[in-house]
């Protein structure tokens, strides 16, 4: 079997990390590069949380590649409330060593578009001003994009950072504009089908139980992060959002959605980064997404503690 060649573009936070170890343990995936972005905390802070999750992996091997370090416009609001001052609060992890890659992020995504022998899929689950930029900077790169398997959006569960938009696209709306409108097949994991799979206290805690340095700091991370949306939902647990996207990649049955037209809203201040999803064809738009609104709950968990469970990896 061929494993997928994937790059995953990430802004570490808690939920980046456990998408990040679950590729990692999956040997159907090819991780070429993981290309860090601002986000969830600045630049610097995601580069460092990256490098520290591929050590904790044990592969002190894996190209981490440095990105954009704002969004494409405007200026760059970050999510310390949600994830902590270093952006993946929870355990005490050690300063990384590994080297990063000398090539910018931008420049790598569109070399390896440019040079892979096969169509290259990729998973951002940040804000999409790396993704953007690449194609800005060579749009030709779209014909080797295999799929753009994204988290991002929100339409009939309402915004996380304002009443309407997600996180992601809020923070680098021109740059989500940039990547609806490229051309490539893109999947959507929204709000809509994360807050239908939310964390039990229970299912944290199986993941301590596995005893390993992953687990262990698997559980941390998520106890710390999912306070906040407890708080903020008053449920029993929070969504994990960016797990989705790679559990996607290893079991697509898992997901249920539909092709629809979906635009972002970059003219409004009060809805920006507005993931707009024409649900009912009302505009005869060309459909341009698959948007994900259907998730095995059971499923996603089971894939995620089985993947997590593999560590350490031989
Ligand atoms: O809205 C959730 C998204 O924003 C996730 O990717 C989380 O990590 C943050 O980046
Ligand atoms: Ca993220």
């Amino acid at each position: 079997m061929n494993a997928r060649p994937i790059i995953i573009d990430t802004d570490p936070g808690q939920d980046d990390a456990i998408a990040i170890l679950t590729a990692l343990a999956s040997p159907e995936l090819d991780v070429l590069g993981i290309t860090c972005v601002a986000g969830n905390v600045p630049l610097a802070l995601t580069v460092k949380n990256a490098r520290m999750l591929c050590e904790l992996a044990g592969k002190p091997d894996q190209p981490v590649y440095v990105g954009c370090s704002r969004p494409m416009v405007r200026t760059l609001v970050t999510a310390e409330h949600v994830h902590g001052k270093t952006g993946l609060d929870g355990p005490e992890l050690p300063e990384p060593t590994m080297a990063l890659a000398d090539e910018h992020a931008v420049d790598f995504i569109v070399d390896t578009l440019r040079n892979h022998p096969e169509p290259v899929t990729l998973c951002p689950v940040g804000p999409l001003t790396n993704i953007a930029m690449a194609i800005v900077k060579d749009p030709s790169i779209v014909e080797n994009i295999r799929e753009i398997v994204l988290m991002g959006g929100a339409w009939k569960e309402g915004g996380n950072i304002t009443p309407a938009a997600e996180f992601n696209i809020y923070v680098d709306p021109h740059a989500a504009h940039t990547v609806f409108t490229c051309g490539a097949p893109i999947v959507a994991h929204s709000l809509d089908v994360t807050h239908l799979a939310l964390m039990t206290d229970e299912w944290i805690e199986s993941i301590r139980a596995l005893g390993t340095a992953v687990g262990v700091a698997s559980a941390e991370m998520l106890a710390f992060y999912e306070r906040f949306d407890e708080e903020k939902y008053g449920s029993n647990g929070g969504p994990l959002h960016d797990p989705n996207v790679i559990a996607y990649l290893l079991e697509p049955e898992l997901y249920s959605g539909k092709h629809v037209a979906v635009t972002i809203e970059t003219g409004s201040e009060q809805t920006m980064g507005q993931t707009t999803v024409d649900w009912w064809n009302v505009t005869d738009v060309e459909a341009n997404c698959l948007w994900i609104s259907g998730v095995d709950a059971d499923g996603f968990y089971r894939v995620l503690s089985e993947r997590l469970g593999r560590y350490p990896l031989t």
